[in-house]
């Protein structure tokens, strides 16, 4: 049963290998020595109390913060410490916590933005271009359409992003990564602020993308969506990969209990 803080690391089969992997802000580790590894085809789960250190280490995988030591393995190639954009040529994709669409713009168009561009607005200057529509636009029009109807929203394409729920925000940002087809998909807190209705949704599209080959690594405090997605699951806590395994194994550990309470 792997249940050791640095989980067992296979060679064949992984498509994300994660080796001692540490970031500091000042003196504080946020993330320490984190070592897992997740299979192609796999739902892993990442779950531990606010402030384990979960979303550093998805920034750090996604190349918006650079670790300070370790290394990332995506499919064979380390991509530590690479750009957010070379990772995200790479097949790696990721969603926000806190997601943010251009408000202004309408659900189509930000679908249509490269998801990287939470980055900074020079990526939609880029295609945003008066003039002749190219034929390269069309066929970015077309898959943005096919992914806003997948997950649901395509009745609002026309409508300015800024009238989306919660919920209907997290179904826009899992829309824009799709469209680049990535290997991995990191999901940061999918079913934050979500009703019911629209996470079984939620579970659903995760669930058929996954039965299409596509790779996922969830942060999640819902354990609904975790014990129905999720395997293995990872629980973080002060910066350390506490435990991994099946979500009923974990959830029943006492150490995760007690990481939990200790913060409560
Ligand atoms: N950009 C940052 N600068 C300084 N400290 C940060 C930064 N991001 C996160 N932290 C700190 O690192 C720790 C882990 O945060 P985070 O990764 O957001 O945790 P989680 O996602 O598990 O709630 C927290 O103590 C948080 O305050
Ligand atoms: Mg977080």
């Amino acid at each position: 049963m792997p249940n050791s803080a640095s989980a067992e690391i296979r060679d064949r089969g992984d498509l994300l290998q994660v080796r001692a992997l540490s970031k500091s802000f000042g003196g504080h580790r946020a993330v320490h020595a984190v070592s897992f590894a997740l299979q192609a085809g796999a739902i892993g789960g990442l779950i531990g109390p606010n402030g384990a250190g979960k979303t550093t280490l998805f920034n750090c995988l996604a190349g918006f913060m650079k670790p300070d030591a370790g290394d990332i393995v995506l499919g064979g190639v380390s991509i530590a410490g690479a750009s957010a954009d070379r990772i995200f040529g790479a097949g790696l994709a990721r969603t926000f916590q806190i997601p943010r669409p251009f408000p202004e713009m309408t659900v189509l168009e930000n679908v249509m933005v490269a998801p990287t561009a939470q980055l900074g607005e020079r990526f939609w200057a880029n295609w945003l271009r008066p003039g002749q529509v190219s034929l390269q636009e069309q066929h970015t029009r077309e898959a943005a359409r096919h992914w806003l109807d997948f997950v649901g929203l395509g009745e609002l394409e026309r409508q300015a992003a800024r009238v989306l729920s919660g919920g209907q925000r997290k179904l826009l940002e899992l829309a824009r990564v799709m469209g680049a087809h990535p290997r991995l998909v990191l999901l940061d807190e999918p079913g934050a602020g979500v009703n019911p209705a629209l996470l079984d949704q939620i579970v659903d599209k995760v669930a058929a993308l996954n039965r299409q080959g596509t790779t996922f690594l969830i942060i999640e405090h819902n354990m609904d969506l975790v014990t129905a997605l999720c395997d293995p699951v990872m629980v973080m806590a002060q910066g350390e990969l506490l435990v991994s395994g099946n979500a009923d194994t974990v959830l029943a550990d006492p150490r995760v209990v007690e990481a939990y309470l200790g913060v409560a």
